[in-house]
C-alpha cells in the first residue's frame, strides 16, 4: 500500500522488549491478575453479512482458544457511527473492551498516539505475521518501528452494486465506464419511473460517493494527495468533483440523511433503486439476505483504482484479559481465521496465502483486482484520515446534502485538511 510514507524502521529487538514489559509480567497469567477468561470483542458488526463474518471468526476462536469465552460487544450502526462514540467514552473512562475493531491507517494512528493500544511487534514475530501479510500492509501498519494491530481483511470501497432486473428493464446492457455514461444510465432508469435510481444513506455514505467521484475527477495520485497534503483542496478539479457529486445527488432518494447503508441497500433489493455505491461488505450482506439478483462494477471513471480499507483488531492498554485477547488476535491473523471471516464478510484476506477457490465469486474477482490495481485509501473508513478529519468531512457532507452549497463544501473540506493533515 502506497499512501503512507512513514518511516518504517523495524527495530524489532527493542520492540519485543517493550512489548514484553507492556503486556504484563509472566506471573500474572497475562490477564493482569484479573483472572478473566472472557474476551469482549468490540465491533459494529451486529447484523447480516457483518455478523456472519464475525460469527465465522468466533467459531474459529472457539476451536483455537479453548477455555476462553467470546463476549459480543457489538454496537450496531454502519461504519461504526455509534460504536466509535461508545468506544471513545469507554477508553476515556479507562474501561476498554478486551479488543476492538479499528481501521488500519490514520484511524489506528489516533489510538496509537493516545497510548490506548499495545505494541504487538513481538507477537507478529511469534505468529509469523510479518511474512504472512504483504509488505505494503506491514509498512502501513508500522509506526516508529512498531505494529499495533492485526488486520482481518482488505475491503474495497469504490464499488457500485446493482439490481440486475431494474438495470435490464431500463435497456442497459453494459457497465458505465465514465461519469457521462453513468448519468445517461441513471436517466434511462429514471425514464422507467424510478424516481431515485441511485440509493444512498446519510453523511458517511455520501462521503464514500464523493470520494469515488474525486478519484474519477482527480485520478488516483492526486486523490491520495488530498490526504497527505500534496493536493490542494481548493483546486478547480475539486470544484468539478463537487459539482459532479451534486449532479449525482439529484438521482438519489430525498430521505437519504435518515438512512443507514442497509436501508439504502434495501431500496436496491426492493427494486426501488438500480444502484448503490458501497463497500464490498454489501456483497456479503446481499448474500446473507438471500438477494441473488445483483451485480457490481467499479465506480465509473475509477479505472483500475482499488480504494482499500482494512479492519484490524488491537490489544487495548489495560485490557482485562490480555492472554485471551492475544489468542483472539492470533486467530484473526491466522490462515483459518481469515478464511472463516472473509468468506462471509465480502472482503478479501489480508494474508497472501489464501486460496481464491475457497471464496465466493465476488471475492475471487476482488482478489484478482487487488493484485494489479492502483491502491488508494479511504477517509470514510479511516485508512486515509484521522477520526477528527473524518468527522469534519462527514459533517461537511451532511450540511451539503441540504444546502447544496458548492463553495461552502469546498471551503469546509479545505479547512478540515489544513487542520488535520499530518504536517
Ligand atoms: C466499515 C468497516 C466494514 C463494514 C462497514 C459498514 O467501516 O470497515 O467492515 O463493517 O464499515 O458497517
Amino acid at each position: 500500500m502506497r499512501f503512507t510514507r512513514r518511516a518504517a524502521i523495524a527495530v524489532v529487538g527493542v520492540a519485543a522488549l517493550l512489548t514484553a514489559s507492556a503486556c504484563g509480567s509472566s506471573d500474572d497469567g497475562g490477564d493482569g491478575g484479573s483472572g478473566s477468561k472472557k474476551v469482549e470483542v468490540f465491533t459494529w458488526w451486529a447484523d447480516g453479512g457483518e455478523k456472519a463474518g464475525l460469527d465465522g471468526l468466533v467459531a474459529q476462536f472457539g476451536k483455537d482458544c479453548a477455555g476462553q469465552e467470546f463476549v459480543n460487544g457489538a454496537v450496531a450502526g454502519g461504519a461504526g457511527a455509534n460504536a466509535k462514540q461508545v468506544l471513545a467514552s469507554r477508553l476515556q473512562q479507562k474501561d476498554p473492551p478486551d479488543t476492538f475493531q479499528a481501521h488500519a491507517g490514520a484511524e489506528l494512528g489516533d489510538y496509537i498516539n493516545a497510548g490506548q493500544v499495545e505494541d504487538l511487534s513481538a507477537d507478529y514475530d511469534t505468529w509469523g505475521l510479518k511474512t504472512a501479510f504483504p509488505q505494503g500492509l506491514i509498512q502501513n501498519l508500522t509506526v516508529d518501528g512498531k505494529i499495533y494491530s492485526v488486520p482481518a481483511n482488505i475491503h474495497r470501497a469504490n464499488v457500485v452494486w446493482t439490481n440486475k432486473k431494474v438495470v435490464a428493464d431500463a435497456g442497459i446492457t453494459s457497465d458505465p465506464t465514465d461519469l457521462a455514461s453513468f448519468i445517461a444510465d441513471l436517466d434511462k432508469v429514471k425514464a422507467k419511473g424510478i424516481a431515485a435510481p441511485l440509493a444512498i444513506g446519510k453523511d458517511w455514505t455520501q462521503l464514500m460517493l464523493f470520494e469515488s467521484v474525486l478519484i474519477t475527477d482527480l485520478g488516483a495520485d492526486k486523490f491520495t494527495g488530498l490526504w497527505n497534503g500534496k493536493t490542494d483542496w481548493n483546486s478547480a478539479e475539486v470544484t468539478k468533483g463537487i459539482n459532479d457529486f451534486k449532479t449525482l445527488l439529484t438521482y438519489t432518494n430525498k430521505d437519504r440523511d435518515a438512512l443507514d447503508w442497509t436501508d439504502a441497500e434495501k431500496l436496491v433489493m426492493d427494486g426501488k433503486a438500480a444502484y448503490q455505491l458501497m463497500g464490498d461488505w454489501e456483497a456479503a450482506d446481499l448474500d446473507a439476505k438471500k438477494f441473488a439478483d445483483y451485480a457490481w462494477f467499479t465506480f465509473p471513471g475509477n479505472g483500475t483504482t482499488f480504494q482499500w480499507l482494512a479492519d484490524s483488531f488491537v490489544l487495548p492498554t489495560g485490557a482485562k484479559n490480555a492472554e485471551g485477547t492475544k489468542c483472539w488476535l492470533k486467530t484473526v491473523g491466522s490462515a483459518d481465521g481469515q478464511k472463516a471471516f472473509n468468506t462471509k464478510k465480502g472482503s478479501i484476506p489480508a494474508r497472501t496465502d489464501a486460496v481464491p477457490a475457497d471464496y465466493p465469486k465476488y471475492q475471487q474477482a476482488a482478489m484478482a483486482d487487488w493484485k494489479s490495481a492502483t491502491q488508494v485509501p479511504s477517509c470514510a473508513h479511516g485508512s486515509a484520515c484521522t477520526q477528527g478529519w473524518q468527522g469534519a468531512a462527514n459533517s461537511a457532507l451532511g450540511a451539503f446534502s441540504s444546502n447544496q452549497d458548492v463553495a461552502g463544501l469546498q471551503k469546509a473540506l479545505a479547512a478540515a485538511a489544513s487542520q488535520f493533515v499530518k504536517k
